[in-house]
């Protein structure tokens, strides 16, 4: 077997994370996850301040891009995690403010540049998972496998509403369903690494699989791309 690169872009909680894990663990790949890299960002944009009613204060965020250092952990049952500068901020980018926020700030130009730099670092060994916007289209257009996976904005609202109330939270629906809605429509819109499906990718709707399903259709599409 080859190793590869295998991009996995798609829509807002669509289930690419989970999907993208598993099939790491199966075949011993690095996953990694650039939107968690995006979130701890604007975590740190929200505490510096730097997130106003009035907008972004990007000079700020720009002159302090460098001071910003992510990296991934794993815990003893092998769950990564993100650290944004030494502190494990897992939980704290999944909430609903990081949610609201994070669209803006990856729309940024210089923030997108700096994070594209470090995932192409982070993947130049190959065997890896990259789960993303622009994986495919951007960061590797050369992966040998490129997934782009999506479902409908219902399924995906609850979904997301079901691991927000898992992790304690008491989301409202209609809340979570329109956050999905208006990071679908930046995230296509925005000038910078729009969300597309690359020429090349295979497209997988999960609106209506099971985690069994879905996993075994990526595991057979690995299997493929990286045949010898
Ligand atoms: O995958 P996620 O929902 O955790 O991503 C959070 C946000 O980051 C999402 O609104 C889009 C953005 N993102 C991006 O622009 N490019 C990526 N490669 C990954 C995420």
């Amino acid at each position: 077997m080859k190793k590869i690169i295998i991009a996995m872009d798609g829509h807002s909680s669509c289930g690419k994370s989970t999907m993208a894990k598993a099939l790491a663990k199966k075949i011993g790949y690095t996953y990694i996850d650039t939107g968690a890299m995006y979130r701890a960002v604007t975590l740190y944009a929200m505490r510096r301040g730097f997130i106003g009613k009035d907008g972004i204060d990007e000079e700020s965020l720009r002159r302090e891009l460098p001071q910003i250092n992510i990296s991934f952990g794993h815990d003893s049952e092998g769950l990564q995690y993100t650290i944004l500068n030494g502190e494990n901020v897992e939980r704290q980018i999944r909430g609903m403010e990081v949610s609201g926020n994070v669209s803006p700030i990856s729309a940024i130009g210089f923030v997108r540049e700096a994070m594209v730099e470090l995932q192409r670092e982070m993947g130049k060994t190959g065997a890896i998972i990259m789960d993303g916007r622009d994986i495919g289209t951007t960061v590797f257009p050369n992966a040998e496998l490129k997934i782009f996976v999506t479902a409908s904005d219902e399924i995906r609202a609850r979904r997301r509403f079901d691991e927000l109330t898992v992790k304690g939270e008491s989301p409202v629906y209609e809340e979570v369903l329109k956050n999905v809605r208006e990071r679908d429509y930046i995230d296509s819109h925005r000038a910078v690494s729009p969300l597309r499906k690359a020429d090349d990718a295979i497209v997988l709707d999960n609106s209506n699989m099971t985690f069994e399903e879905q996993d075994q259709w990526l595991m057979e599409q690995y299997l493929k791309a990286a045949k010898d």
